[in-house]
Parts: C-alpha cells; structure tokens; sequence
C-alpha cells in the first residue's frame, strides 16, 4: 500500500538493500512450504487471486532478482513481550530487552497479527486473501493457527541480541555456572545478523523463510537437519530440547 511517506519507504529499501546483496539461492523449495502465500499455496494462508510468490516479501519492481528489496509493511509495534529469565546475561530483564529490529522485525510484520498478509508496499491496494475462520480474519491478518505468534514473545527463544565475546566471557564465568556459549560462531547456515548495532540472534539464525531442511519436516523452515544441530553451534551443552523454541 503507498500510505507510507516516500521517505520512510526509501530508508526502509535503503536499509534492506545492505543486507541483500546475496547470490541468488535456490527457493524453488517455497513453492511446497506455507510461505507460498499465493494462489497455488499449499497452506490455507493464501490469496484469492494473485500468483506471485515473491511478491509479498519482496518488491517485483526491482530488475536484478539477485536484490529483492523488501516489500511487506512493518509491523508498528514496539512494546512485544520479551523473554526474560535470572540467568541470562544479554539484559537483566524483561524491561530491559533490546528492541526488536533486524531480520526479526521482517518476520513479525506478518506474525505479530497485527499488519495484512498481504499489505504490500508495491501495490496500491492490500493482495486479497481467503478467509479462514481462527487463523485468518476478515482484516486479513493472522489472528490464530500455527504461525501466529502475537506480540507476546516471551516463551520463545531470546532475539535482537547481540551475541559478542563480551556476552560469552560473562555467561561462561557466572557462577554457579550456566549453560555455556560457543565462540566464535563459524556455520555456513546458522549465522549472526546484524542487531543493536552489532551482530547477534535474530530469527533468521534458526529458520530459512525459503525451505525447511527438517528431517519429517519438524521444526518449520529448520536451517539444519534436525533441531538439536542448530542449537549446538551456539550453545554447550545443549539446553533441554523442549524448553525453549
Ligand atoms: C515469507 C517471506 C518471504 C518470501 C515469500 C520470499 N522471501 Fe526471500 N527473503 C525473505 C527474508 C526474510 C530474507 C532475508 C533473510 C535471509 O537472507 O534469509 C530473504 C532473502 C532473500 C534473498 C537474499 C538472501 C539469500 O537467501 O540469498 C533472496 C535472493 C531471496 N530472498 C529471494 C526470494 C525469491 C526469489 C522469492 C520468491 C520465489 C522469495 N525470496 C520469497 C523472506 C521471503
Ligand atoms: C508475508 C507474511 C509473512 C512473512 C513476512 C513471514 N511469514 Fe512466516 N508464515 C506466514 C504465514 C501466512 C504462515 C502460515 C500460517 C498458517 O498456516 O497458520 C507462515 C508460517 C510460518 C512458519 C510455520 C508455522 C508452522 O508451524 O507450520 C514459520 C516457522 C514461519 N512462518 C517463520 C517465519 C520467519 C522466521 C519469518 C522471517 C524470516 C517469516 N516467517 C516471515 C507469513 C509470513
Ligand atoms: C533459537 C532458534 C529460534 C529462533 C531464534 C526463532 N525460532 Fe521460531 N521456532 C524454533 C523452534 C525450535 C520451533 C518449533 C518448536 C516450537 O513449536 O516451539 C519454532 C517455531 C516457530 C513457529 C511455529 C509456531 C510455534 O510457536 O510453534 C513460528 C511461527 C516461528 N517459530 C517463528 C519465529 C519468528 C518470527 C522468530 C523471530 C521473532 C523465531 N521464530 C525465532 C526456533 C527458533
Ligand atoms: C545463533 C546462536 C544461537 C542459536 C542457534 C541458539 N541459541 Fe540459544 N541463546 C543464544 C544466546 C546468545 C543466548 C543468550 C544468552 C545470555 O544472554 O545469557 C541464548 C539463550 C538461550 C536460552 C536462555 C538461557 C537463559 O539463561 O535464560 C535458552 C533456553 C536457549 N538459548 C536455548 C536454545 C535452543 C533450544 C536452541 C535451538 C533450538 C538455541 N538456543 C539456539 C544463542 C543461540
């Protein structure tokens, strides 16, 4: 939609276009997966009419497919409720936790339930979407079912952390001690992304919005073969596998 200030939508572009200047991957795989929001979508999230894939993460408008600039409004929210516990060292409470930015504040604009799925910043009107009563209303957002996250956050993993050695000597040294953290993070799949100004964990470290590489296909849109793969890069040992996201 082109409600927004052309200057809030250049920055925005201007900010996404940094942070994808990356070869072209293969995502024919997204076809088969329920971020194929289109017509042809296996999911029950998808448009009435509109074909494109592509289309309501990234601008169409845009020759080189190589830079898909990011096309799906942002969510407004800033007050999510964060994770929080006595043990983590990244910020001492709930009131504390950074902001939501990076890679994360791209998912939630769809699975906070708060924007369309699809408001789309080029075209002029919201991409028409079917109705299913508890997963998706008739303002086209999420309002329930499997990927609806909401703006509490607090039962998932921490995100929008920085994850720096600092953090890794504070954790490794508590005492009595804690769970510890690897370092460095060296991984061709689960990456730290830029946060805070710095590096760190945002939702992209754990999933690929373009395939799942899951074994039986569990956990969604999984970087690695099986859960535990991914959380062992970061984390020694390994936190229980049902605790946290
Ligand atoms: C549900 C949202 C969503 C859809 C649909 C989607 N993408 Fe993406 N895409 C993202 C996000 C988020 C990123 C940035 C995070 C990342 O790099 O994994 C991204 C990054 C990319 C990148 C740069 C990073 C890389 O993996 O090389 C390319 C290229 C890309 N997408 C191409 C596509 C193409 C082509 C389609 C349609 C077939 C598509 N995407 C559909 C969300 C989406
Ligand atoms: C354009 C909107 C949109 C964006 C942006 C988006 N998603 Fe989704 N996502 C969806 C929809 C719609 C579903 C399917 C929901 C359903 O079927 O209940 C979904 C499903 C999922 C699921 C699977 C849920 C399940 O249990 O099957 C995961 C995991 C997920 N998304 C993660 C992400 C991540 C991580 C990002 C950012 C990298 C992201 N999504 C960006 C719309 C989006
Ligand atoms: C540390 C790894 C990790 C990070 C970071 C992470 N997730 Fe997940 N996510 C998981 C795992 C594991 C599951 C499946 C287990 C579960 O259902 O809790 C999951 C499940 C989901 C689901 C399915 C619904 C659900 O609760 O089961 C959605 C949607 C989702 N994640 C989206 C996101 C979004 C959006 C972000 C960023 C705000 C994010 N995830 C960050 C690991 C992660
Ligand atoms: C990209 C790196 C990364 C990945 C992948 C990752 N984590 Fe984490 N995790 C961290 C960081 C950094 C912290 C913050 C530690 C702190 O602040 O003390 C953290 C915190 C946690 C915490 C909270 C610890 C506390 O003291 O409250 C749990 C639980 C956790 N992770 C579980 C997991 C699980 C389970 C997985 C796999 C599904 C996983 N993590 C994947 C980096 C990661």
């Amino acid at each position: 939609m082109r409600q927004r200030p052309a200057l809030a939508r250049i920055v925005v572009r201007l900010v996404l276009c940094a942070q994808m200047l990356l070869p072209l991957t293969s995502v024919a795989g997204i076809k088969e997966t329920k971020h194929n929001l289109s017509v042809t979508g296996p999911g029950e999230v998808r448009a009435v009419s509109e074909t494109q894939i592509c289309i309501f993460c990234h601008t169409p408008h845009n020759a080189s497919p190589a830079q898909p600039l990011w096309n799906h409004e942002l969510s407004a929210v800033v007050n999510y409720v964060n994770y929080a516990s006595s043990t983590l060292r990244s910020y001492a409470s709930e009131a504390e936790a950074p902001p939501i930015d990076g890679h994360s504040k791209l998912c939630l604009s769809c699975h906070d339930g708060t924007v369309a799925i699809g408001s789309v910043v080029s075209e002029w009107s919201e991409i028409e979407m079917v109705t299913v009563p508890g997963v998706i209303d008739a303002s086209r957002k999420l309002v329930g079912g499997a990927g609806y996250l909401g703006t509490d956050l607090s039962g998932g993993h921490p995100i929008s952390i920085v994850f720096d050695e600092s953090l890794v000597l504070r954790r490794n040294s508590s005492e009595p001690p804690l769970s510890k953290l690897r370092w460095p993070i060296v991984d061709p799949d689960i990456k730290l992304y830029p946060a805070q100004n710095g590096r760190g964990v945002q939702c992209t470290s754990c999933h690929n919005p373009h395939e799942n590489k899951a074994a039986g296909g569990w956990p969604p849109f999984w970087k690695k073969t099986t859960h535990d793969e991914v959380c062992l890069v970061c984390h020694e040992p390994i936190p229980p596998a049902d605790a946290e996201w």
